[in-house]
This record gives C-alpha cells, sequence and structure tokens, in this order.
C-alpha cells in the first residue's frame, strides 16, 4: 500500500476494530458537494439479493475510502460503509419485501442505514414512514441520492440515537431496523441496548447480522437464512450466511 494503510482484509470484523479505535469518531464534516462525490465515487448498482432496488455504491473499498479522505482533508476516518450494501442489509431488506405485511402501513426507524438500502426496501414493500438514521455525513447523502433514484420518500436524520439511547426513551417507531451494526464492541452493546429498551416499548425489533463477532445471537430468534452474495475484499468469501433476527419481547 502507498500510504501504509493495511488492506481490510477479511471479514467486517476484523475491519472495524482498527478504524474505530480509539473511540467512535464525531460524525464527518459534510463534504461541499457531497451529491457531486458520491456520484462521481459510485455506480448505479443493484445489491444481489435485492434486485429491486438501486443503489450508488463502490466496487472496491481502498480507493473511495482515500477520496473520502483527500475530500474531507481528514485522516483515520472511518471506511465509507454508506458505498456498500452490507450482508445484514441486504437480507434484511431480501425479508421486509418478501414479507410485507411487517411493515405495510407501519413506521420504520433504519439505525446505521448505510446506503438506506432497509430504509428504502421498507417504503417499497408499503412502510407509512420510513427514517434512516446515519452519523456519516456521506450516508445520509447516499440515502437521499438512493431514495431518490428508486423514488421513494424517506427521512433522514443524523442524530446519535446510540449515545443518547441510555438516557432516552427510545425513539417512537412500530419497526426498529438494525443492519450489520454488531461488528464493533461498544456499537452493539449501545445497538443491543436501544433494541431492548424499544422492545421494552412495544416496538417491533428486526435485525440483519451474518453473526458478526459482537452479535449476541441467543438474545433473539432467527426467522430466516439467506446465502448472501458478498464480495471477497470485504468479507474474505463470495458468500455469506446472514440471517433475520427478532428480538424476543
Ligand atoms: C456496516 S454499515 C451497515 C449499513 C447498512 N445498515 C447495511 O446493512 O448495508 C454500519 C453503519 O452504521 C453507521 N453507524 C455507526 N455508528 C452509528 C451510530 N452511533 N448511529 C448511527 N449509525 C451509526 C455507520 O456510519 C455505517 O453506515
Amino acid at each position: 500500500m502507498q500510504d501504509g494503510r493495511r488492506r481490510p482484509e477479511g471479514d467486517l470484523d476484523q475491519l472495524a476494530p482498527e478504524v474505530f479505535r480509539p473511540t467512535m469518531p464525531e460524525p464527518n464534516a459534510p463534504p461541499p458537494d457531497p451529491n457531486g462525490f458520491i456520484r462521481s465515487n459510485t455506480r448505479l448498482l443493484t445489491p444481489p439479493l435485492v434486485p429491486e432496488v438501486r443503489l450508488h455504491l463502490a466496487e472496491e473499498s481502498l480507493p473511495i475510502w482515500h477520496k473520502t479522505e483527500e475530500e474531507l482533508g481528514e485522516s483515520g476516518l472511518p471506511p465509507p460503509y454508506w458505498a456498500f450494501a452490507w450482508a445484514g442489509g441486504q437480507a434484511l431488506a431480501r425479508y421486509l419485501l418478501d414479507i410485507a405485511s411487517l411493515v405495510a402501513g407501519r413506521t420504520i426507524l433504519d439505525i446505521g442505514s448505510g446506503s438506506g438500502l432497509v430504509a428504502i426496501a421498507a417504503v417499497i414493500a408499503g412502510a407509512r414512514h420510513a427514517v434512516a438514521n446515519d452519523i456519516d455525513a456521506f450516508a445520509l447523502a447516499a440515502c437521499r441520492l438512493n431514495a431518490a433514484e428508486n423514488d421513494v420518500a424517506i427521512e433522514l436524520s443524523g442524530v446519535d440515537l446510540l449515545q443518547a439511547a441510555a438516557t432516552s426513551p427510545p425513539p417512537p417507531c412500530d419497526v426498529l431496523v438494525l443492519a450489520d451494526l454488531f461488528y464493533e464492541k461498544p456499537l452493539a452493546a449501545a445497538a443491543l441496548d436501544l433494541a431492548t429498551r424499544a422492545v421494552r416499548a412495544g416496538t417491533t425489533v428486526l435485525v440483519g447480522d451474518p453473526c458478526r463477532s459482537h452479535f449476541p445471537a441467543d438474545r433473539f430468534s432467527r426467522l430466516v437464512t439467506y446465502n448472501v452474495p458478498v464480495t471477497r475484499e470485504l468479507e474474505d468469501s463470495e458468500i455469506k450466511a446472514t440471517s433475520v433476527w427478532k428480538l424476543a419481547a
């Protein structure tokens, strides 16, 4: 590597600790032209398991990661998660499209939305309202562009709801969705805490996760498993067995 950065080989579990050390990053400052950046550095593609949805996606992680740092004039940023349709997101989006009654007419909150895939799929499946939440300003810009590309309306939220979870009531919604958020310990703990509070408040909590390192499978019921096509560059395999899970009340 020219700049000495380690190639993100292997599973997201190995990638994440490096980039989140020592603490979770602050939200990125919005780039001057996020839409132009996203359009120039991605292609419109369909995630293999969710061909109904078109997203601005990158085919390789390092070039867009470097360009993000150049664009913001910062180094040590987290990877551009928003530029990929992660295994958990693909599985959960597939499930919502196939079992549309889970979300039809309901309000959805997608925390760690990334590309917006799950929120967009929820609206296509008939959700009354969907909020895509992410702390990365690029992700929110990507969610906006991707929603427009699929002719759906979603609300965007950049509030760190996971930081607020310990002291605040869970955000009101009918269905809370979390896809591929259990790859890093503090993030996983905060996500589980919020999910637990939400389920106690009567919210349905659905998770897409391929059993990442910090996913507490014993707390969830498995609803379905898909063999999700992924890239070897990101996951160290071409297929990732990924389940949709429901948090028990
Ligand atoms: C691995 S990606 C998953 C994206 C998407 N859910 C999917 O499955 O394709 C994790 C996402 O969580 C976001 N994230 C990390 N910490 C967060 C927080 N505290 N609140 C909201 N989003 C967060 C990251 O910015 C990133 O977009």
